[in-house]
């Protein structure tokens, strides 16, 4: 088998031959998120299925490509559409955009995910600023031989979400009048949404969202040496918690509103990054 590192080589030097960047801040989307990339400028748009090393991306509604450009003078470098395990994807498949975007040289990325309602105070179009994760998918990506030269054995996670860059959000949204939660992201594996009885589970181990993803880039991330933020949006409640099924039109609505805080949000921070 190739070696991660001449993979990753083979990658960003692809990446390099489309345009030369030096990003600051990696940005992964979640499904439904990608309006983000419309507010970006001096876009280059690079498809999943041109980039070296990346797979191809199944889940319908999950586009499929790196985008780089700037947003308010800072250079990002955005994926649009990620690979899950639940897919069937090897967890290196999943977590080496995560590597991509640090061998390009941010030194911040912002994982961000759409999420079921897990905390009874929270509800559909709310946007959460993780604090913390649970990593409730029995797998982790650092199984297997560590390699000392990307990062620790026994990775701390004590501060896997940047205090710093959570506090940049917190204040961003005041300012900006946009009412954003703090919450704990508990990682699942899928693909099945879960019971009413799993999410009261999950709500008493201290869970506020429940979602497929983000709980391994979170790991690389950290393992790896970047600071990290994660915001959750939450497109629907857990199973059990509200008897009443959601009318599709409200919830299209809902995301409509949401995106635009979301962008907003986003936009003005990583200027404060
Ligand atoms: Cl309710 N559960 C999980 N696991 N992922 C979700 C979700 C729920 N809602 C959006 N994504």
């Amino acid at each position: 088998m190739q070696a991660l590192k001449e993979k990753l080589d083979q990658t960003v030097a692809y990446i390099h031959s489309i345009k030369k960047c030096s990003p600051k801040v990696g940005v992964v989307l979640g499904s439904g998120l990608g309006d983000f990339v419309e507010k970006m400028e001096n876009k280059t748009i690079i498809s999943y299925n041109d980039i070296p090393h990346f797979k191809k991306v199944t889940v319908q509604g999950h586009d499929g490509k790196l985008i780089l450009g700037t947003v308010n003078g800072v250079e990002v470098a955005a994926l649009q559409g990620r690979f899950h395990l639940y897919e069937g994807h090897d967890m290196a498949d999943v977590v080496y955009p995560i590597r991509v975007l640090h061998k390009l040289g941010i030194d911040t990325v912002v994982l961000t995910n759409a999420a079921g309602g897990v905390n009874l105070g929270y509800k559909p179009g709310d946007l959460v600023i993780l604090t913390d994760q649970i990593n409730f998918t029995g797998r982790n990506p650092l199984m297997g031989p560590n390699d000392e030269s990307m990062g620790p054995r026994f990775p701390d996670m004590g501060h896997a979400f940047n205090q710093e860059l959570i506090d940049t959000l917190g204040k961003v949204s005041a300012d900006l009048k946009i009412k954003t939660q703090q919450g704990v992201y508990m990682g699942v594996l899928g693909p099945t949404y879960e019971t009413p009885a799993e999410i009261k589970m999950f709500r008493i181990l201290g869970g506020d969202v429940v979602g497929m993803s983000t709980v391994h880039e979170v790991i690389i991330a950290n393992h790896i040496g970047l600071k990290v933020c994660g915001i959750s949006c939450v497109t629907n409640m857990g199973a059990g918690i509200i008897d009443q099924k959601l009318k599709h039109e409200d919830i299209k609505d809902e995301a409509l509103k949401v995106m635009d805080n979301f962008t907003a949000l986003l936009n003005n921070a990583i200027a404060k990054f």
